[in-house]
């Protein structure tokens, strides 16, 4: 499913459709170029998730945790970098999924593609022009084509 995103809020706008569905245990894997708009698709799915603290970019930190009032917890991986711990933490987020209150949402996960789940929504963002840019939603399992079936 390929969308075209004119501006910064119908990325957030995107992102919160997508978070409104979440119920937990979901792996979102965001791949794509520099500044493509993976944060801010994030703070979108923070939206859709009633959070109200603000979503900030995660790649000094690796990790940010929200809990939403939906009685879900949102962990927030930016892998751009990778580091000495990165080994641990990766193990950490295969057992994030065992917990079905989390939702794990990861920007380069290209680059810790020796542990992602079989089965995720994948989303792609390819920077087009300054406004503008693609964004490829793939879902990999039954559980995923049915999360994205109706979003336009
Ligand atoms: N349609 C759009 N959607 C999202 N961001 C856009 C769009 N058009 C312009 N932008 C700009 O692109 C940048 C996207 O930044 P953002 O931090 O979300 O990207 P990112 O993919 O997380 O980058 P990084 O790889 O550094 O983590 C922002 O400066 C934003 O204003
Ligand atoms: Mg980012």
């Amino acid at each position: 499913m390929k969308f075209i995103s004119g501006s910064v809020e119908e990325t957030i706008e995107l992102g919160k459709k997508i978070g409104e569905k979440l119920g937990g245990g979901e792996f979102i894997a965001l791949i794509g170029d520099l500044g493509g708009g993976k944060t801010h698709f994030t703070k979108g799915v923070a939206k859709g998730l009633a959070i109200a603290e603000e979503i900030t970019s995660p790649t000094f930190v690796i990790e940010q945790i929200y809990e939403s009032p939906k009685k879900l917890v949102l962990h927030h991986f930016d892998f751009y970098r990778l580091g000495s711990f990165d080994n641990e933490i990766k193990a950490d987020i295969v057992d994030l999924l065992e917990d079905r209150r989390n939702i794990v949402l990861v920007e380069w996960a290209e680059n810790i593609s020796d542990v992602l789940p079989r089965e995720l929504l994948k989303i792609e963002f390819e920077y087009i022009d300054d406004d503008s840019r693609n964004v490829v939603l793939t879902p990999m399992g039954k559980y995923y084509k049915n999360l994205i079936k109706g979003l336009k």
